[in-house]
């Protein structure tokens, strides 16, 4: 998902009409120099939980000895939701990332492969019921969130829904920020679980490099007790409680601590608990 490596060189991504398991590019929005997300067609044979990931990519570099192109994939969350038309992804630009440098050029019109095989833990099967729900993101650790906050079951089956969105800089809120304001006059949403259902959202979002509203990483304001101060909610107990986590590494993993010292465990798909974390989702 996330790529490491960082040059400048990208080379742009022409349309193969053989591509293996090929989807169709329908929109693209670019946010900063790092960050865009996507649309393609879904496959209609595509069935997915909102909040799992597939497989997705482009043909890679031709080999210098045999000249045959293998497909170049990584794990993407879906950022739409199970009843969408289309697929929508947000995706890091890695200058000299294998699939990010060629990916950020993508059109309307070209095509991608997508693997129709989603898998993830990110999914309300693998929690316990509870009150309120916690999404903990960083970066395009946004992604699977999107999707999940445009699925009704997440407010059928919580009073209250916290996304927690850390990002270096400002910009980088933007697409988290929009999908927010986009809920309110979500057809669906209103339709299903009532007018004024993104009430139950509270929206907390922080940076780290760039001056904002509100600055810190996540992990920090909950230690000093101030995001809980600026939320209004009394802390996380495992009674009334659940999370869900996906960010770079080392924020996966503090905040796995920090959950598990306020008593809570992690769940899976075959035994659900009191809060997940992306598995797929490493840098
Ligand atoms: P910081 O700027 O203090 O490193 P990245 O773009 O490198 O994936 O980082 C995304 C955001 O995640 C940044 O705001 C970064 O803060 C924050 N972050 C990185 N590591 C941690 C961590 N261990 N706990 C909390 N936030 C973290």
């Amino acid at each position: 998902m996330n790529e490491i490596p960082r040059v400048t060189e990208a080379t742009p991504v022409k349309a193969t009409p053989a591509l293996p398991d090929a989807q169709t590019v329908t929109d693209v929005k670019h946010y900063t120099d790092r960050l865009f997300s996507f649309r393609c067609t879904r496959p209609a044979s595509l069935r997915f939980r909102s909040g799992e990931f597939v497989m997705i990519g482009l043909m890679g570099d031709p080999d210098p000895g045999t000249g045959r192109q293998k497909p170049l994939l990584r794990a993407y969350s879906i950022a739409s939701p199970s009843w969408g038309e289309e697929l929508e992804f947000y995706s890091i630009k890695v200058p000299d990332g294998p699939l990010t440098s060629k990916l950020q050029h993508i059109r309307p019109g070209d095509e991608i492969i997508l693997r129709p095989k989603p898998v993830g833990t990110l999914v309300h099967d693998a929690l316990l019921p509870g009150k309120r729900i916690w999404f903990f993101a960083t970066g395009t650790g946004f992604a699977p969130f999107a999707s999940l906050l445009r699925e009704p079951q997440t407010y059928e089956d919580y009073d209250e829904v916290i996304i927690t969105h850390t990002c270096r800089e400002a910009g980088e809120l933007t697409y988290g920020a929009e999908l927010i304001e986009s809920l309110r006059h979500d057809d669906l949403l209103n339709e299903v679980i009532g007018e004024g259902f993104w009430k139950k959202i509270k929206y907390y979002p922080t940076t780290t490099r760039e001056q904002s509203p509100r600055m810190g990483r996540i992990t920090d304001l909950m230690r000093s007790g101030q995001a809980f101060a600026d939320l209004g909610v009394p802390g996380i107990s495992p009674e009334t409680d659940r999370a869900m986590i996906c960010g770079n590494l080392a924020f996966n993993l503090e905040l796995k601590a920090l959950l598990e010292d306020y008593g809570l465990v992690e769940g899976a798909n075959s035994d659900p608990q009191t809060y997940v974390v992306e598995k797929a989702f490493l840098d």
